[in-house]
């Protein structure tokens, strides 16, 4: 029986997606402009099942999940490969799974690829990221690596430069909490879509950041980036602390680390950070402030860890014969 294998990496938003404008095909509202984290790895192997057995299945860090969550991506997968194959998946991530560290975009993302080569096919990057995009729509970007954009609108991410752009940029993932998180993303952001009062500011005002993102990111302009990259996370987060009932990703040991990380800015040291539908912090500085920034923060004790990221490349693929 043959299989493949696929190692991908999330992709950390700095221009965040929070809110569908179609909801059943995953379309985001919002415009998403990310970086890929290269020492996160998801790690997906994928088997063809025999005709006889009805079902696909996906393990992930050794649990069955539940088969609704992957109904539609694998009905877009079996659409797209025009086939009737069932799949069989197994996922093990080397960081905390469903924890508001993008999960699902390297998940989706190995998940689609790997299926693909599983069959033998090998489709188009734009239609692979279409398909990732119907399981998570953060996962349309990561199966690119370097730097993606994901359009409001659109179907499909691209991919604006490779990780050769910008070496010297790395993000520390500050891990305050292991567990998964109580409310997940994906019913976070329809209920803003549906409750909050601020939700159609927050994708008016998400759009005219756009080109202020995209302009900082050419010229590697860390302070401009990191500006932009504050707004747009505190902008989301209003618009779900504002849901209806009120969702709260945060935790003290959150807001520590935010506090820190402005103490450190007043300093001149060059740190900014951005968050997820998560309580943990991600902190954008250089290569040469790691040291310092990782320092300052794990003598805070808010931190399980703290994991020194560098910008991600193109996702690795196996094919396997068994
Ligand atoms: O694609 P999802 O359903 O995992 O949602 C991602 C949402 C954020 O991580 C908060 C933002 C983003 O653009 O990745």
């Amino acid at each position: 029986m043959s299989g493949a294998l696929c190692e991908a990496s999330p992709s950390l938003a700095l221009l965040k997606y929070w809110g569908k404008r179609d909801a059943v095909r995953n379309i985001p509202a919002t415009t998403s402009v990310a970086v890929g984290l290269a020492e996160l790895r998801t790690v997906t192997h994928v088997r063809l099942l025999p005709a006889k057995e009805g079902a696909d299945r996906v393990l992930l860090n050794g649990t069955q999940q539940p088969p609704a969550r992957y109904e539609r991506f694998f009905e877009a997968l079996r659409r797209t490969l025009r086939t009737e194959q069932r799949f069989e998946a197994e996922s093990t991530n080397n960081f905390p799974t469903a924890a508001g560290l993008a999960s699902s975009s390297s998940g989706f993302a190995a998940l689609a690829l790997a299926s693909c080569r599983a069959v033998g096919a090998d489709p188009p990057l734009r239609d692979l990221s279409s398909l990732a995009r119907v399981g998570s729509a953060s996962a349309a970007r990561a199966v690119f690596g370097g730097f993606t954009i994901l359009r409001a609108g659109a179907p499909a991410a691209r991919q604006l430069y490779d990780e050769s752009h910008w070496p010297e940029l790395r993000v520390i993932v500050c891990v305050v909490e292991e567990r998964a998180k109580k409310t997940a993303s994906r019913r976070a952001m329809e209920a803003s879509r549906l409750t909050s009062p601020y939700y159609r500011a927050w994708v008016r005002a998400s759009a005219r950041a756009v080109p202020n993102v995209l302009r900082a990111l050419a010229a590697r302009d860390l302070q401009q980036l990191g500006d932009a990259a504050r707004e747009s996370y505190l902008r989301m987060f209003a618009t779900i602390v504002s849901t209806h009932p009120p969702i709260q990703y945060w935790l003290p040991s959150s807001v520590e680390i935010l506090r820190e990380c402005e103490a450190m800015r007043d300093e001149g040291i060059g740190v900014w950070e951005t968050m997820d539908a998560g309580p943990q912090v991600k902190l954008l500085c250089v290569e040469d402030d790691v040291e310092e920034v990782r320092r300052r923060v794990e003598t805070l004790g808010a931190t399980s860890r703290t994991l020194v990221c560098s910008v991600g490349g193109t996702p690795r693929l196996s094919s396997e014969e068994r």
